[in-house]
């Protein structure tokens, strides 16, 4: 067999591609290593949960967000919790009337494949590609179908959206990759109780930082900013609720309620240049990863879904070969963005252990709760990365 354009991943950003590129009419194939409950259901592992301005958009002029508008949250602001007082962020007054949108990329991949499959289209679930061909002529992708065969599949291009732990990005040859740590893990919580306010809360606390956002009106998600080398295991219920509620201190309270989810994850930024070699294009985590804080890792694999989709369309309905080209170069405009507003983020909210680190932190911080400038920057980055919000 042979396709047009082979997409390794159903994550948010090669279903959206997959998607976009099928209703071009293009010869489409994706390749998922999990079983589709896996992909929608995955409670080992902390996914995303905020739609940028431009993200919602887009997913509804694509005919993809139906459910999304009714189940979904709009979230006309944010509140910054510190100094014990709450400070909140109007985002339509400071962005030109922008909102987000707060729903679980659990749903929105569960939508992606229903629709896609819907529509007619293939996903070949527990297909795992253990190798690439031939990047420059005739990509190659050598795969584990479920019976445990060795099959491939000659693709036009190849597009590698395999997530954080990709194998297909060892496949660009002199690649660099551009990392940095951050001293701070984050300890998810995913409990049947009600949120902690209407609207997420940002606390900085001289205890750490403490996110407390939702999933639906009775699901709440939080993060406790921990050191790195904390253990899951020394945190039982009880002692996670009362560290949130510590935390939040003189602004509000959290109720206890049953844990669905519990998870550590470090922080950590990478990018990966170029995202390209050949007739192969990496995308979303798999290129680049951004620490959670700010919420922009989802949705930078949108953007970059949306990239492709137009390079690929430049090239097949004009046979203009120059979007694909330029492709790096354009994502890693949005990439670096992200970046720069996750480490702001991270860095402006958690708690380091250096007094004159966290002195500047607090007067960054104090500054942001009284200057509206201060307030645009972080407002106009939290909305969105996809300017135009049209793909
Ligand atoms: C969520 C995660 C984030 O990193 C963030 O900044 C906001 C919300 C969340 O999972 O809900």
């Amino acid at each position: 067999p042979r396709v047009q354009v082979g997409i390794v991943g159903a994550g948010p950003a090669g279903l959206l591609l997959a998607h976009l590129l099928a209703g071009e009419g293009l010869e489409v194939a994706v390749l998922e290593a999990r079983s589709r409950e896996y992909l929608e259901q995955s409670p080992h592992r902390i996914r995303a949960g905020v739609l940028e301005w431009g993200s919602k958009e887009i997913l509804a002029q694509a005919g993809l967000g139906d459910r999304m508008l009714v189940q979904g949250l709009e979230h006309r602001g944010v509140y910054l919790a510190f100094d014990g007082a709450l400070h909140r962020l109007d985002f339509p007054a400071l962005t030109e009337g922008r909102s987000i949108w707060v729903y679980g990329q659990q749903y929105l991949v569960q939508d992606l494949i229903r629709l896609y499959l819907e529509k007619g289209h293939a996903i070949h679930f527990e297909h795992e590609v253990v190798g690439l061909e031939a990047l420059e002529a005739e990509p190659t992708l050598v795969y584990r179908t479920p019976q445990g065969q060795t099959e491939r599949l000659v693709c036009e291009f190849v597009v590698g959206a395999d997530g954080s732990h990709s194998l297909l990005r060892s496949q660009i040859p002199g690649a660099q990759v551009h990392q940095k740590t951050y001293p701070f893990a984050w300890l998810g919580i995913l409990a049947q109780a009600r949120p902690a306010a209407e609207e997420l809360i940002y606390a900085s606390h001289p205890r750490g930082f403490a996110l407390f956002s939702m999933r639906s009106p009775s699901i709440a998600r939080n993060y406790l900013q921990v050191p790195v080398e904390e253990r899951l295991e020394d945190w039982p219920d009880a002692r996670i609720w009362e560290e949130l509620n510590r935390r939040l201190e003189g602004v509000a309270q959290v109720e206890p309620g049953p844990l669905l989810e519990k998870s550590l994850t470090p922080l950590r930024s990478m990018v990966v240049t170029p995202m390209q070699h050949g007739r192969f294009f990496l995308m979303g985590d798999a290129a680049h990863i951004v620490p959670p804080t700010g919420a922009k890792g989802m949705n930078l694999a949108l953007c970059d879904a949306v990239l492709l989709y137009r390079a690929f369309k430049a090239y097949y309905q004009q046979k203009d070969p120059g979007p694909l080209e330029a492709y790096t170069p354009e994502a890693l405009r949005h990439v670096w963005q992200a970046e720069l507003f996750s480490y702001f983020m991270t860095t402006l909210l958690h708690t380091p252990a250096d007094p004159f680190d966290d002195g500047l932190r607090q007067a960054h911080l104090r500054h942001l709760g009284q200057s509206p400038h201060l307030q645009r920057f972080l407002a106009e980055n939290y909305v969105g990365l996809h300017t135009s919000g049209r793909y």
